[in-house]
């Protein structure tokens, strides 16, 4: 069995994927400017796909950092733990900060991100997820952008997991249950 062969169904293929980071990019060129020179904070591992092609649609001055942040351990709900396991290389005091995340589901992992950069006080803090998932929301989280809203299935694909693998297909999907088992 390979890979595309552990798929059931495709929740969103690539060419809409593609537009909706395209419109997502253009509502988020008419934030900034050149003069803020804002910092992408990317959550990974699983917006490293989305981060990728969202700033090459971005028309103004930018910096790109990373945070990688864990939460679900391997399995495919979230355990509610959420570690900081490598921490941004910049000082976002008097920044402009836009977070990139993959997906939000309970709003564990965003309300301790959007907790702990509040602390570092930036000068603006914004939030864009790529999925949403409103349906398994524990703590309200405000959010910015939000690329598509999905029901509450396991999805793997761009940039999106399970136990690792899964993360290059260019599309979002959901596996057979034989896989996931
Ligand atoms: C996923 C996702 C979010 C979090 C969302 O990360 O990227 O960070 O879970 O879940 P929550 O809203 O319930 O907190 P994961 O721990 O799978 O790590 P990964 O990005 O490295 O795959």
């Amino acid at each position: 069995m390979g890979l595309y062969d552990d798929v059931a169904k495709i929740l969103i293929p690539e060419d809409v994927l593609q537009a909706r980071v395209r419109s997502l990019a253009e509502e988020i060129n008419h934030l900034y400017r050149d003069d803020d020179f804002p910092l992408l904070v990317c959550i990974l591992k699983g917006a490293f796909v989305f981060l990728a092609d969202l700033t090459r649609h971005l028309n103004f001055r930018h910096e790109v950092d990373f945070m990688v942040i864990s939460s679900y351990g391997s399995g495919t709900v979230s355990s509610g733990v959420v570690r900081i396991l490598l921490d941004l290389e910049r000082n976002i005091e008097g920044r402009h900060v836009l977070v990139v995340e993959d997906i939000i589901d309970t709003g564990r992992t965003m309300d301790y991100i959007i907790r702990n950069l509040r602390t570092r006080h930036p000068n603006s803090l914004r939030i864009c997820t790529l999925l949403s998932k409103p349906s398994r929301r524990e703590i309200d989280v405000p959010l910015d952008f939000v690329g598509f809203e999905i029901p509450d299935e396991f999805v793997v694909g761009y940039g999106l997991d399970f136990a690792e693998a899964y993360r290059n297909l260019p599309f979002i999907g959901v596996l057979k249950p034989e896989v996931v088992r």
